[in-house]
Order: structure tokens, then C-alpha cells, then sequence
């Protein structure tokens, strides 16, 4: 048995322990919000925060977060999560769309540790984060547009 927050909210998991978090995610807990992509810690589309940090669900056991307190993209709040959104929304960013939470649970773990990057910043804290719509111009605006809108 496995105890974590998920959300805000106490969950257990009794299931087997070498569960990787995001099928616990998606297919215990029905938030299909955090995306399967390559299942190997490539492509960033399973993001997620672990007690704040950006952490890759697909290879991250279930046994491995005892007491850990899990955000996926319906959970997001907060300043940062605000402004991302709102830029996203703002910018227009996503193409087909599939590659996007994980993209925006990176760019809010980025704001929160950096609430003023560069454009080097922004390739560094996003380069794990796969888009093959190749959105990248338009999530280096957005996440630029949300730090704009922090300072104001
Ligand atoms: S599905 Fe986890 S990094 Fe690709
Ligand atoms: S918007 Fe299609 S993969 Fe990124």
C-alpha cells in the first residue's frame, strides 16, 4: 500500500508497487489530462510535479512516493500556473495539442525557479519536452509572456 497526495487530496494505491505513477494517474485515478508519449524518460508528455519538481510519471514507480505529494496538470495552481495559462491561451501555442500538459508542468516548474528566464533558460528547462507539431517558437513566447505578466 501506497500513500501520497495526489492533488491536494490523501490517495492509496494497493496495486503492485512497481506501477509507474502515470498509469496510476491514469488509469486508477482517471485524470487522462497527463499523456503517454515514449515511456522511456524521452519525450516529457507524462510531466508531472513530485513535491514541486518536474518528475517523468512513465518511469517513476508508484512505491518510489511514499508521502509524496503528486500535481498533474487538472491540480495546477497558483501564480505561475495562472500566468502559463493564460499566455498559452493568449499565444494560441498548441498544435494537435497531445504534447501540451507536459509542456506546461515544465514551463510552471520553470517560472517558479526562474520567474525571469532568457531565451537560453527557456531551451534548458524545456529541452526534455518533445513537440513534433514543433511548437517551440510559440512556448518560447508564451512562457515569456507569462513572465511579463508576473512582474506587471
Ligand atoms: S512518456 Fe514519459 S517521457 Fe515520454
Ligand atoms: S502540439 Fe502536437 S505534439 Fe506538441
Amino acid at each position: 500500500m501506497v500513500s501520497f497526495t495526489l492533488n491536494g487530496e490523501q490517495r492509496q494505491f494497493d496495486g503492485d508497487p512497481e506501477t509507474p505513477l502515470l498509469w496510476v494517474i491514469r488509469d486508477a485515478e482517471k485524470l487522462t489530462g497527463t499523456k503517454y508519449g515514449c515511456g522511456i524518460a524521452q519525450c516529457g508528455a507524462c510531466t508531472v510535479h513530485v513535491d514541486g519538481m518536474t518528475r517523468r510519471s512513465c518511469i517513476t514507480p508508484i512505491s518510489s512516493l511514499e508521502g509524496s505529494s503528486v500535481t498533474t496538470i487538472e491540480g495546477l495552481d497558483g501564480r505561475e500556473a495562472e500566468a502559463v495559462q493564460a499566455a498559452w491561451t493568449e499565444i494560441d501555442v498548441p498544435q494537435c495539442g497531445y504534447c501540451q500538459s507536459g509542456q506546461i508542468m515544465s514551463a510552471v516548474s520553470l517560472l517558479q525557479m526562474n520567474p525571469k528566464p532568457n531565451d537560453a533558460d527557456i531551451d534548458g528547462a524545456m529541452a526534455g519536452n518533445i513537440c513534433r507539431c514543433a511548437t517551440y517558437q510559440r512556448i518560447r513566447q508564451a512562457i515569456h509572456n507569462a513572465a511579463d505578466s508576473m512582474e506587471g
